[in-house]
């Protein structure tokens, strides 16, 4: 197995992103975390505030429209932005990896110049359409077909829990575009919101992440040329499956940023709240609860800073991306457990946030792979030698 390898001094560029989206994160957007949870309101401010940061495109070259950044950089902004609100830290999540690092891999000159370049800028805003009603886990059971007539593509099915998709200026999407062979090969396209055979059903209803939109998107004979094939025809699953690669190090940054808040707020809490004459920070069993918090947040940070810097350095990072977002999103809930088991009553109502944070950290569990599917990948890597 390759040795693992890493610096752990980030450079003073890291730690002046990390400080600037901490900074702007505390000030712009955790005031308003509460209030977006509550109504479920598109923070539509808050996403302009984050594209004139350059968050939107962050490892996107500046020749490209985005802030030229290393992957590093983005799960350091992705936690400090995820702590302060998860719907913020998602939305940003999809743009950046599932939208925009595939197009910058696979995109032709044009797709880079016409849509990349405004989508890393935060002008635009893209989505990714892998899950399907019936096929979330088995993603290579899509039946999403693209059927080719002349020089048109027609598009047919539907895709699920696509997030950003009631807003999203683009899709990238994944169909079947073979079945004669022993395999059916897929294909990405990317297609356009208005693009006549191509709906959007209402914003979903869930548990967490309330201002992070997703839907059902629909594809009835939708036309599309040639140039909208992302990458080559037969190749889509490739695609789709890099592209999940760097998108895990995105969520498992984000269930950082979920953790995090909800130790500092336990913190806070344990110290101020008194039990037994004394603060109960000071009893054994609160201390040891946060002790194990803070040790697996930092064993996840690790994790998660090591996939980034694998990316960083271009070595396939699979099974680090895969142990990154199983660890860290696991992480998350047993910490968001803990942080409403310190605040006892008050953690279980909507007066404290911990409530909110064990909301959320439920779906880092679960989309961009279930904890299953990492556990998958990471033994077919083990098993492969
Ligand atoms: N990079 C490049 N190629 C890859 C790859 C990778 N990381 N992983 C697999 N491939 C290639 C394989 O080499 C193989 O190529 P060949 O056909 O040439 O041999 C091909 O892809 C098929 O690979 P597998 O045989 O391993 O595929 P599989 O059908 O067994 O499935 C799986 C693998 C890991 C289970 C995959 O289906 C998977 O990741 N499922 C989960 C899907 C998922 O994460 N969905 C999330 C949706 S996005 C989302 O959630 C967005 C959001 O809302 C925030």
């Amino acid at each position: 197995m390759r040795p693992p390898t890493m610096d752990f001094a980030l450079s003073d560029e890291q730690r002046l992103i990390r400080d600037t989206a901490r900074d702007f994160a505390r000030a712009e957007i955790l005031p308003k975390a509460a209030e977006l949870d509550k109504t479920g309101r598109w923070p539509s401010e808050i996403i302009e505030k984050m594209s004139a940061l350059g968050f939107m495109g962050m490892a996107v070259p500046s020749e490209h429209g985005g802030a030229g950044l290393d992957a590093l950089s983005y799960a350091l902004a992705m936690e400090e932005i995820s702590a302060a609100c998860a719907s913020c830290g998602v939305i940003m999540s999809v743009n950046n990896s599932l939208f925009c690092d595939p197009l910058l891999k696979f995109g032709t000159d044009a797709q880079k110049r016409d849509v990349l370049a405004p989508s890393a800028r935060g002008e635009m805003l893209g989505c990714f359409g892998l899950t399907e009603p019936m096929s979330g886990s088995d993603a290579q059971t899509m039946v999403t077909s693209a059927e080719k007539k002349g020089d048109r593509w027609i598009l047919n099915g539907a895709k699920n829990w696509i997030t950003n998709g009631p807003h999203a200026d683009h899709i990238l999407v994944f169909a079947v575009s073979d079945r004669a062979g022993p395999r059916v090969k897929h294909t990405a396209f990317l297609v356009a919101k208005g693009t006549p055979g191509f709906t959007q059903n209402a914003r979903d209803h869930k548990l967490g992440i309330h201002a992070a939109h997703s839907c059902t998107v629909f594809f009835e004979a939708c036309e599309v040329p040639e140039t909208a094939v992302v990458g080559n025809v037969g190749e889509g699953f490739k695609v789709a499956m890099a592209t999940l690669d760097g998108g895990r190090i995105g969520i498992a940054s984000q269930a950082l940023g979920i953790a995090k808040a909800a130790l500092e707020t336990s913190i806070a809490y344990a110290k101020d709240r008194k039990s037994f004459g004394v603060p109960i920070s000071q009893h054994q069993a609160i201390q040891f609860m946060l002790s194990d918090m803070a040790t697996e947040l930092d064993a996840a940070r690790l994790l998660t800073w090591r996939a980034a810097t694998m990316k960083d350095r271009g070595v396939r990072h699979s099974m680090e991306s895969a142990e990154a977002k199983l660890y860290a999103s696991e992480m998350c809930t047993r910490v968001a457990h803990k942080a409403i088991q310190i605040h006892g009553g008050y953690g279980y109502s909507t007066e404290f946030p911990v409530e909110r944070h064990y909301r959320d950290a439920r779906i880092t569990e679960i989309y961009e792979g279930t904890s299953e599917i990492q556990r998958i990948v990471i033994a077919a890597s083990l098993l492969r030698g």
